[in-house]
């Protein structure tokens, strides 16, 4: 071949690259095109049950991670409550200003740039949810009409609550939210009647017993705190060293240990004063009566068939239903026994992780074990305090220094903030 049929050749082949080359960077951009708006268009839709420690954190990872994702978060109220500080917050009600432990929910998520799109807060209670269609029902707490979310998947992390927090046979003290609008009313309402008694019983010594007989004991140095504790120590489960700290503080600030004491009823008299019957047949009577002794699911618009036998939701370790591939639950909600904030973190991601696989088909799924050591710190009073940190016990300065200065609530939002 000629140095000329050679350039021809080459001439050619590029006459039909050039329009080729047009033709595939044009179909490129397209496609390119397609995926972001793909990306932006949610196609699938996650209700999420209960806007907490739990719910929060999964809603922001979702709007993060999970770009095709619609997000829709369900809460009873419209504001996140650090109820962490509650045994602060009901015994000394200008110690915390209002802003560090209560945050409207919804700005919270309109730092993400899909927000507008694919974020929509639902104010609400979820009443039902319908496995078949996978519908979720939820009722406005004040107007009581109703709204039906359609899922694709539903995240439930509605909780836990106590006896006190929702005043059954105990004075009504908000350790949590009550699945109300009224949080502020009722913690008033609270602070009021602890601070006109003289007499306090406090029944049940875990953690939050302990932290408000504490809380309540240095706060009205005059008012007598008993604490009854139905085994031969308070913090039953605790190691012996904190069990044994916890009890030299409290008798310290003035409180009464009385052991061996179930709680079988409690109630009002016609006076206005508490009786509390005891299981071994004594009946003990104050100016105001606290129940701290247990949890209790949030799991009254749960079907049956996702709760095990304690009625708390039964996961696997992706927290996916045992019952439902479609049902997620994280936080307190679960069977996972230690019903901690603390825990929280490391549930959220592996929930993430597995959501996300589950919706884009793309990423490692994460797994869950539940063995961690316990951490707790238990402020008793501002200044000193007990807790487990592993097998380490903290001196009383290290627990004021970091939780019992403020509960945690100078960190305040860092904790939801995503
Ligand atoms: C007094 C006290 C002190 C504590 N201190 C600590 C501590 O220092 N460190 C620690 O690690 N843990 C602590 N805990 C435990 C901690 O509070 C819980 O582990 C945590 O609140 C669990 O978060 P969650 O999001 O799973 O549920 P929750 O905080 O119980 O929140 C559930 C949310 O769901 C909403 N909800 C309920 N039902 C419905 C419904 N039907 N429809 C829609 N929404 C619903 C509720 O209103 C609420 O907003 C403390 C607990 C108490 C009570
Ligand atoms: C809550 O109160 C009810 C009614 O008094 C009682 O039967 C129940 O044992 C209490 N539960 C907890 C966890 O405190």
């Amino acid at each position: 071949m000629t140095e000329l049929t050679n350039q021809r050749v080459y001439l050619s082949a590029s006459l039909v690259a050039i329009p080729l080359f047009v033709l595939w960077s044009w179909r490129q951009r397209r496609l390119n095109i397609e995926a972001a708006e793909m990306a932006q268009t949610p196609t699938k839709t996650v209700v999420i049950i209960g806007a907490s420690w739990a719910g929060i954190p999964v809603a922001h990872g979702l709007l993060k991670d999970v770009p095709n994702a619609k997000v829709v978060l369900v809460n009873p109220s419209e504001d996140f409550y650090f109820n962490i500080a509650s045994p602060r917050l009901s015994t000394k009600p200008n110690d915390i200003p209002r802003e560090k432990y209560i945050y409207p929910i919804a700005p919270l998520f309109d730092k993400h740039a899909n927000a507008k799109k694919n974020f929509e807060f639902v104010l609400g209670k979820a009443t039902s949810i319908d496995l078949q269609s996978k519908n979720v029902i939820v009722q406005d707490v004040n107007s009581g009409s109703t709204k039906t979310l359609a899922y694709d998947y539903v995240v439930i992390a509605s909780g836990s609550t106590s006896n006190a927090t929702t005043g059954t046979d105990s004075l009504q003290v908000p350790f949590k939210e009550s699945g109300t609008t009224k949080l502020e009313a009722e913690l008033k309402a609270a602070q009021e009647a602890i601070k006109s008694a003289k007499s306090i019983i406090v029944g049940g010594a875990g953690a939050v017993g302990v932290e408000f007989a504490g809380e309540a004991a240095e706060a009205y140095p005059s008012t007598q705190v008993t604490l009854l504790t139905n085994s031969d120590n308070v913090l039953t489960g605790l190691r012996e060293p904190t069990r044994q700290k916890a009890a030299k503080l409290l008798k310290q600030k003035g409180v009464k240990i009385l052991t061996d004491k179930t709680v079988t009823s409690a109630s009002r008299d016609a006076a206005g004063k508490w009786n509390v019957v005891t299981a071994d047949g004594q009946t003990l009577t104050a100016d105001i009566y606290v129940s701290t002794t247990g949890v209790l699911p949030n799991n009254e618009f749960i079907p049956a068939s996702l709760l095990n036998k304690d009625g708390w939701v039964e996961v696997d370790s992706h927290f996916v239903s045992k019952a439902d591939p479609s049902v997620y639950a994280v936080g307190d909600i679960t069977q996972y026994s230690a019903r901690l904030v603390s825990r929280i973190s490391g549930q959220v991601s592996v929930l993430l992780s597995n959501l996300k696989a589950d919706i884009t088909g793309k990423g490692k799924r994460g797994t869950y074990k539940d063995d961690s050591s316990l951490i707790v710190v238990m402020p008793i009073g501002k200044s000193t305090g007990t807790g487990q940190l592993g097998s380490f016990t903290p001196p009383g300065f290290m627990v004021s220094f970091i939780k019992g200065k403020d509960y945690f609530t100078g960190s305040g939002k860092k904790f939801i903030a995503g």
